[in-house]
């Protein structure tokens, strides 16, 4: 099983879901917890490259390579092993976060980047992708309360851009209804907590 968490700045799903990998442990799954680019110590270092704020020329399609790129590298060293191990894989951003913000915010066009993350990816479609779906502007506001956060090149673009991301996010999930399932991040900490888990339960159900 792999499930994989979108959405934008500030939505919150990397608490949401903390509660629900508590619970399914103690449920007796095995979960990996992961993330996004990174994950591995090459992926980590191409992810240091892409979000370093001095990078401000970097290409569009730069980007979207070098995301690709670390995302190959993480399925190669640690989700295509645990998979095949039968451990639940739970990623913190994947391939529709290349598709919302380098096709679609960035303008590069959500079928060439789907192309090379085929390549990139052999396929490897999650079974599951939640989405947290947030006014940017709400997420924003969010993100500049909580000092504790780096801030990176991304969160440095315009609300245009963002909102750009979510609309992206919103089409993928018409397009792709099998496997998405939207949440709605702007109610209370404890009822995205409960939507998450719920949605991980019926899908491990199925
Ligand atoms: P990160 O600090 O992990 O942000 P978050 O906590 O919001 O997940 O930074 C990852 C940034 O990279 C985030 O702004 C989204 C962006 N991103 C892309 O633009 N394309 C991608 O394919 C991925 C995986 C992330």
């Amino acid at each position: 099983m792999f499930i994989t968490l979108e959405g934008p700045e500030g939505s919150g799903k990397t608490t949401a879901v903390e509660n629900a990998v508590k619970r399914l442990t103690e449920m007796g799954y095995e979960i990996v917890r992961t993330r996004e680019p990174g994950g591995t110590p090459i992926s980590e270092q191409i992810r240091n490259v892409i979000l370093d704020k001095a990078n401000t020329s970097m290409d569009g399609k730069t980007e979207a390579l070098l995301y690709a790129a670390s995302r190959r590298q993480h399925l190669v060293e640690k989700v295509w092993p645990a998979i095949k191990e039968g451990k639940i894989v739970i990623c913190d951003r994947y391939l529709d976060s290349s598709l919302a913000y380098q096709g679609g915010a960035r303008g590069l066009g959500v079928d060439e980047i789907l192309n090379i993350n085929l390549f990139a990816t052999e396929n490897t479609w999650p079974d599951l992708t939640l989405l947290f779906d947030l006014d940017p502007q709400i997420g924003l506001a969010r993100i500049s309360k909580n000092a504790n956060r780096e801030v990176n090149r991304l969160d440095l673009e315009k609300l245009e851009f963002h909102n750009k991301v979510r609309n992206t996010f919103l089409e993928l999930a018409k397009r792709y209804p099998d496997r998405y399932v939207i949440i709605d991040a702007s109610k209370t900490q404890e009822e995205v907590a409960k939507d998450t888990l719920d949605a991980i339960l019926s899908r491990l159900c199925k």
